[in-house]
């Protein structure tokens, strides 16, 4: 018998829930990373067990991947530009304004052309990702692209604390993002104003895209530790 974390617990119950906004015909964009996942799964049960007719565009070779092994439908925003919901996750979300820094999975660039598009952006976490401010330990993942990259690298480094480029394991060197680029992990002091440095961020040439996600999230559903499912809505 596997025996879970309350963490995962927690995931899960919040991931149970958020499915309900899953309705028959709807094309649902797919963030990336470990909860996406989980929420996935569930989302499959539920597909087969009433037989719903649901299309997903998802965010990262690791989604296209699940999403296939579950035998659920995908589709491209290519062939549909509108999407009815995207269910993501995030590294932080501050608890008022629903503000995320997301992109722990490197997938932030495709899940922010993705979450754009939807007409409502559902997020699920555990308790542990609300958070007061944005930033402090929690670096805001900056895509960029490889040409040139130490000179846009020495660049975040100046408007930022410190700023580092990501490593994986299980390949040498920087990673590469699904879309061949790199992350440079940027550190803040508390971000009481995101926009602010998200918009210095952006005006940066070879940055493309950051992990900041303001003013996107419409209802973000909270695990707790002690079981309860909170559900914050952007006020
Ligand atoms: C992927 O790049 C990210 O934006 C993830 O959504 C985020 O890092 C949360 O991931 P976990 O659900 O694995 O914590």
């Amino acid at each position: 018998m596997t025996i879970l974390s309350w963490v995962e617990k927690a995931r899960l119950n919040a991931a149970a829930q958020s499915i309900r906004e899953l309705r028959q015909g709807t094309i649902v964009g797919l963030g990336s990373g470990t909860t996406v996942l989980s929420t996935l799964e569930l989302a499959a049960e539920k597909i087969r067990k009433e037989n719903l007719d649901i299309r997903f565009v998802p965010t990262s070779y690791q989604m296209e991947i699940a999403v296939r092994s579950l035998k659920l439908q995908t589709t491209q925003l290519e062939e549909d530009m509108e999407l009815d919901l995207a269910l993501d996750g995030a590294d932080q979300v501050q608890w008022r304004s629903l503000d995320m820094v997301k992109g722990g999975g490197a997938a932030l660039l495709r899940e922010k052309i993705v979450d754009s598009t939807a007409n409502r952006l559902v997020v699920v976490v555990d308790e542990r990702k609300l958070t007061k401010t944005l930033g402090g330990s929690q670096p805001i993942p900056v895509e960029i692209v490889p040409f040139a990259y130490s000179s846009t690298h020495d660049k975040i480094k100046r408007l930022s604390e410190k700023a580092v480029l990501r490593h994986g394991t299980g390949k040498v060197g920087p990673i590469i993002t699904d879309n061949g680029n790199l992350v440079v992990d940027a550190y803040f002091r508390n971000l009481r104003r995101p926009e602010i440095i998200g918009e210095k961020l952006k005006k940066i040439p070879g940055v493309i895209e950051t992990g900041l996600f303001l003013q996107m999230c419409d209802v973000a559903y909270v695990g707790r530790k002690d079981g309860r499912v909170d559900i914050l809505r952007r006020g």
